[in-house]
């Protein structure tokens, strides 16, 4: 595997939410990893990217339906869609077939910028200007405080 990434990271992916901006990084390893394993190694490199996956869709479905985000539902259909493929995949790669999780890569490296742009960065703003509003809450128990 060289170590030049095929899917480099580039910062005109961050969405200015630390968190999902982390996890999209971890998104883009994973992806590049994938795409350069060996055959030996590709086994691994895609279960490592399920995990991944898995959990990174997880996090942003939560905080969907946790804070009731509008039009959460084509969304989280969208991770679930992707998912479904990501084990349809882990199954011919057992099968031998690890042609198929390349081409799994780079349907992912053309899938993400728009997801990324269209949806998660939805999220993103939403979720930043949710903790923005927090704020008032501590400003009403100072004042509560002072009474
Ligand atoms: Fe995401
Ligand atoms: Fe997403």
């Amino acid at each position: 595997m060289s170590n030049t990434p095929e899917f480099p990271w580039s910062d005109r992916y961050l969405l200015g939410y630390n968190p999902i901006d982390d996890t999209h990084r971890e998104f883009v390893d994973c992806v590049d990893a994938l795409l350069r394993a060996s055959d030996d190694q590709v086994g691994a490199a895609l279960e490592a990217f399920a995990r991944h996956a898995e959990a990174h869709f997880a996090q942003e479905d939560g905080w969907m339906t946790e804070g009731e985000f509008p039009a959460r539902d084509c969304h989280i259909d969208e991770h679930a869609k992707v998912m479904a493929s990501v084990r349809e995949v882990q199954e011919l790669v057992a099968q031998g077939n690890y042609e198929i999780a390349r081409e799994l890569a780079h349907a992912l490296i053309d899938w993400f910028p728009g997801h990324a742009d269209y949806m998660d960065s939805a999220l993103a703003t939403w979720m930043v200007n949710k903790s923005h509003k927090g704020r008032p809450l501590v400003l009403r128990r100072k004042e509560h405080i002072q009474e």
